[in-house]
């Protein structure tokens, strides 16, 4: 395939900073079709793509000219969305968390294995460079034998981020977002404890809480903005991971990963990416590349990955089953809060 002709459903933040212009950037994708539940907001955002505007999904999904679709919807809508297009016969670049549930994972993964279509799942981090240094220096060995690891993700919240900035977001609807931070941060940073140390959680102890944000009417929303979680690799090595809605101060986006040979820093500073810490006293800076904020957008990878496993034929380098894997391990933990109790992850 020369060129990979792209739909998008939901027009919102992520398509305008990210996948319309990546898609258009990348010489061998181009953006021919738009749906948003909004047609006027599709309509505006066509008219800088030169992209036609569906009136439903099912449209979009059967139109013979689109090969793949990016599914940039809320969060309730990924699933169902995401098995309409590829039933349809389109590759599909799910945003995250890939869905509510992991029987709508399944099926999301079944219907690709049918189709023969690729479905891929919108954990960018793993395609930053830094985190790809980072992995790669683990593997080397660097700090030795991993113990532990920690994992962060905070910012002010999705109402200075959603295209509609107020606390009227979907992102506060527990219908359609069903997971607060967990689901939304979480959704990050526990796919890039997995790509790092290349394991699964095997159990986790979760703390979740509402402690600032509100609606429109001013009660509390329904969903957490805070959450913490405790939890155990396969391998033995023990994490920890906080992410919250409520940071009013720089954004938080570091993990750091403890060996018995020394201390991996990434992210602890945006003006050094990855800093190892050695015992011997050695202070090693790698400048690989910095992170997006909500602020300042950087191209994310995740497109130009999408295109070439559809031309190339290979995997991508985010598959279904790490979008299930990562979602297995939020539900535990949702589950976990609610119950407030250790659990096993069940994939
Ligand atoms: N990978 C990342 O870093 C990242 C960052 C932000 C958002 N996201 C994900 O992308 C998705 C969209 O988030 P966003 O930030 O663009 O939200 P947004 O609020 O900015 O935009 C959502 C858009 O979806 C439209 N919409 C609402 N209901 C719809 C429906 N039923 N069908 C079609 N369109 C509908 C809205 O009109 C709006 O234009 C979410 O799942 C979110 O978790 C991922």
């Amino acid at each position: 395939m020369e060129m990979v002709r792209v739909g998008i459903i939901g027009c919102g933040m992520i398509t305008a900073r990210r996948h319309a212009p990546e898609y258009t950037e990348n010489p061998r994708s181009q953006v021919v079709a738009l749906y948003d539940a909004d047609q006027e907001r599709a309509r505006e955002l066509a008219a800088g793509y030169g992209a036609k505007v569906y009136s439903t999904v099912e449209e979009l999904a059967a139109a013979p000219d689109v090969d793949a679709v990016s599914i940039c919807s809320p969060n309730y809508t990924h699933a169902q969305y995401s098995i309409m297009a590829l039933q349809a016969g389109k590759h599909v670049l799910c945003e995250k968390p890939m869905a509510l549930e992991l029987e709508d994972t399944r099926r999301m993964m079944e219907a690709a294995e049918k189709a023969g279509k690729i479905l891929m799942i919108g954990h960018n981090q793993r395609l930053l460079p830094t985190h790809r240094k980072a992995r790669e220096l683990l593997h080397s060995g660097m700090i030795g034998k991993v113990l532990s690891i920690q994992s962060n993700f905070r910012h002010p919240g999705p109402e200075y981020w959603s295209v509609n900035r107020s606390n009227s977001t979907w992102f506060f609807d527990k219908d359609k977002a069903h997971f607060g931070a967990l689901g939304d941060l979480g959704a990050h940073k526990l796919d890039i404890i997995r790509f790092l140390l290349d394991d699964e959680v095997e159990d986790i102890c979760c703390e979740t809480a509402t402690l600032d944000k509100r609606y429109p009417d001013g009660r509390l929303i329904d969903l957490e903005d805070n959450a913490s979680a405790v939890f155990h690799m396969r391998s033995g090595v023990m994490g920890t991971m906080n992410v919250s809605w409520t940071n009013y101060g720089g954004e938080d986006n570091s993990t750091i990963v403890f060996g018995d040979k020394g201390v991996m820093k990434v992210f602890g500073d945006f003006a050094e990416d990855i800093v190892v810490e050695l015992r011997d006293g050695t202070r090693v800076k790698y400048q690989v590349g910095t992170i997006s904020t909500n602020t300042r957008q950087l191209k994310s990878g995740i497109i130009d990955d999408f295109v070439d496993s559809i031309v190339t034929g290979r995997q991508p380098t985010v598959t279904g089953k790490d979008g299930h894997n990562t979602l297995a391990v939020i539900v535990a933990g949702k589950k976990s809060a609610a119950q407030r109790r250790w659990l096993k992850v069940e994939y």
